[in-house]
Formats: C-alpha cells, sequence, structure tokens
C-alpha cells in the first residue's frame, strides 16, 4: 500500500457506523429495480462494491412512502414488505461481505410527473408547486401534506434500521423535494417554511428531528445537500460562510451526524479567499464529520447530459489533490460515483497500485448492473 494513500484508507468511526476505511460509494440512481423492489441482481451490485473493499455503501435514491415521492420507474422503494424484504437481503450481502451500507431516502417532489407509478394520477408536490422559477408543475403543499411526508421519512428511517441497514442518508440535494424548500427559485411560500433561510430549511429540520426520534441517538443520520440543482447547476443556497452558517446550525441542531456535501468536482474552493471546497466548509462551520465528493479518479465533472444527470465520460486520473486534502483534515470521508459504479475493485486496484487496470467511465455502464 503506498503511504500516500493512508488518508484514504484508515478506520472511520462515527456512532452506528465503523468504516474499514473512508471511501463511500455515492448514491446513484441505477432503475433497475422491477416494482420497486431491489432484487437479486441489486443485492450483487452492492456486494460486488463491498467485495471491493469500499468503505461505507450509500445506496441510490430510494422513495419513501408517499403517494408523491417517486420520480422514475424501477427506482427501488424504502416501504412496505415486499421492498424491505429486497433491502434486507442486500444489507445481507453487503455485511457478509465486510462492507456498511445505509440507504437514500429520496422524496422527488416538484421532479415527478403524472404518468410515473406507483399510482399515476399523483401529481409532483413541492412548497410552490414549481419545478423551476417560472416552470410550475404539480401540487402546492399545504401543512398537512409536509406532516405526511415528514412522517414517511421518519417511517422509512426506521424500516431501514428494522432490516439492518447502518444508518441513513436522506437526499436534501439536486433540486428534488428537500432541496425545493431550501431553494428561494422553488419555495415561494409565505408561511414559516418560506422566507428566510432558517425558515426555508424548517422542512428539513422536522424530517431530521422525526428521524432522530424513530432511530434512536446512535443510528447515525447523514444529509447529503448542495449548493447546485438540476434545475440550475449555478443556484447557490449560501453566497458566502455566513448565510451557510445560518443553514446548517439549524440542521445540526436538529439531529445530523455528518454532512455529505455534493460537489461536481472536489477540487473547487466555495467562497472567495479559501481553498476549502464545500465540505471542509461545511466542516469548518459545524465541526461535524463531513463527506466530500465529485470527479475523483475521473478528468470529467458530473454532467448532466440526459434526464437524469447521468452523462459524461471519464478516464482515471491520479489523487494527490484528494489525498492531500484528507491529510490537511478538510474532510473525513470521500465518495466515488461514476468510478465505482464503473469498476467495483476500484479502490483495490489504487491500493496495489494496479491504476492501469481501472476500467475508465463510460455511459454504456449505465445500461446494466455489472
Ligand atoms: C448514474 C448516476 C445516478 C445518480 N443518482 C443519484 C441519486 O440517486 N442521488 C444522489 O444524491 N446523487 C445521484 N447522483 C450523483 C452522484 O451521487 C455523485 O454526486 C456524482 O456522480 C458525482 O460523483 P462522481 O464524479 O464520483 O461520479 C447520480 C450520479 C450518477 C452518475
Amino acid at each position: 500500500m503506498s503511504d500516500s494513500l493512508d488518508s484514504l484508507l484508515r478506520p472511520f468511526e462515527h456512532k452506528s457506523l465503523k468504516l474499514r476505511n473512508r471511501t463511500a460509494m455515492a448514491p446513484m440512481t441505477r432503475t433497475f429495480s422491477p416494482g420497486y423492489v431491489a432484487n437479486e441482481q441489486v443485492a450483487g451490485y452492492y456486494r460486488r462494491r463491498a467485495e471491493g473493499e469500499v468503505g461505507l455503501i450509500i445506496t441510490e435514491g430510494t422513495f419513501v412512502g408517499h403517494k408523491a415521492a417517486n420520480g422514475y420507474e424501477n427506482v427501488p422503494a424504502i416501504f412496505g414488505d415486499e421492498a424491505m424484504a429486497g433491502w434486507k437481503k442486500v444489507v445481507d450481502e453487503v455485511h457478509a461481505a465486510g462492507g456498511q451500507i445505509i440507504p437514500q431516502l429520496w422524496h422527488v417532489g416538484a421532479v415527478r410527473k403524472e404518468g410515473i407509478g406507483p399510482d399515476k394520477a399523483v401529481p409532483g408536490y413541492s412548497p410552490s408547486g414549481l419545478f423551476k422559477p417560472g416552470k410550475p408543475n404539480g401540487h402546492a403543499m399545504t401543512r398537512e401534506d409536509i406532516q405526511d411526508v415528514v412522517r414517511a421519512f421518519a417511517d422509512a428511517a426506521k424500516a431501514a434500521k428494522e432490516v439492518g441497514f447502518d444508518g441513513v442518508e436522506i437526499h436534501g440535494a439536486h433540486g428534488y423535494l428537500i432541496d425545493q424548500f431550501f431553494w428561494e427559485g422553488t419555495n415561494q411560500r409565505d408561511d414559516e417554511y418560506g422566507g428566510s433561510i432558517e425558515n426555508r430549511g424548517r422542512f428539513a429540520v422536522e424530517i431530521v428531528e422525526a428521524v432522530r426520534e424513530a432511530v434512536g441517538e446512535d443510528f447515525a443520520i447523514v444529509l447529503r445537500y448542495s449548493q447546485w440543482k438540476q434545475q440550475d447547476y449555478d443556484a447557490r443556497l449560501a453566497q458566502n460562510p455566513e448565510e451557510l452558517q445560518r443553514f446548517l446550525t439549524p440542521l445540526v441542531d436538529a439531529g445530523v451526524d455528518i454532512f455529505h456535501a455534493s460537489t461536481r468536482r472536489f477540487w473547487v474552493p466555495e467562497f472567495e479567499g479559501s481553498d476549502l471546497n464545500l465540505a471542509g466548509w461545511t466542516k469548518e462551520l459545524t465541526g461535524k464529520p463531513v463527506i466530500s465528493v465529485g470527479s475523483v479518479g475521473l478528468d470529467d465533472d458530473f454532467i448532466g447530459g440526459n434526464n437524469q444527470g447521468m452523462g459524461g465520460t471519464a478516464n482515471p486520473t491520479g489523487l494527490d489533490e484528494l489525498t492531500r486534502r484528507m491529510d490537511n483534515g478538510e474532510f473525513d470521508m470521500i465518495a466515488v460515483g461514476r468510478a465505482l459504479l464503473q469498476d467495483p475493485n476500484w479502490l483495490v486496484k489504487i491500493r496495489d497500485g494496479r491504476e492501469e487496470e481501472i476500467v475508465p467511465f463510460t455511459k454504456e455502464a449505465l445500461t446494466s448492473l455489472s
């Protein structure tokens, strides 16, 4: 093992997470779950990443038990006996291979269109009935709707714990429902869920509190958030560290254990005057452990080439900048998406100095579960 990878390969522990190293598989929607159930093929796909010694597997987005939570066919659900039996098999296989795994809990909000299952008549639900500024879609949520969705996240987290998952990640990123509340471009409410940055964070705060109540103190809650939106790559929730602090503090108080700050390129400084990326700033401002992400091992960034933002072709590149930042303690863990989607053994190949054997990511990798 090369000395320079030590900061990546050291164990990481926090509450229920006891990880053999500091790599995570980034959550990636794969749409290979017919009937909304993660099946044997899905279990094998995750098991192979655990066999490839990935520290923490974060599953693809899995939709919670609210009628408008789902946005795409063949995405797995995280409620109901059949779906949970499927997930139990996934969890057991990952554990048998020495890995840990958390589900990404998801509600797509106004990204949903009528005609998508399970109930095709249900429209998108969102804070103000907007897909993006100037583009209406679906239903503006009432307070009762908000409480239903909060409950659905808590129930999903409880169900996840019951089948043996090692924690949960709440999907608050990329312009889906929680992020539609965060972002003023899609949140035009004039009640306590809209307006100030604190009010726009209230929905997420209530979700985190309800999840904590459902899973207990020791079960790790990760929150993923992003500045960028699929609706607008240049959008920002916080223009400066002071705003970011105002955004993050109530989430810490609500019970977030680990922040997963989603960026498209991990080496890009977030604010002027400092080298820190978004994860680095999040750690600096909250003192919480953080996961960074974005184009690790690739020479291309995460390009929204089609309707699910999954495009891009990329070649393996060096890890010096990553290990420099991890050595400096800027972030605690690094999530890897496309490189691991393509090559389940990406980590062991870099660890063992077999980089030339890494299979570079191409879009063809999206067409099967290898
Ligand atoms: C095929 C694909 C599906 C994705 N699905 C999700 C998802 O369900 N939830 C999520 O938070 N991010 C999703 N992402 C974003 C990734 O988690 C990750 O942030 C992004 O790919 C950048 O990491 P990378 O450059 O290492 O691939 C997806 C990305 C890809 C390529």
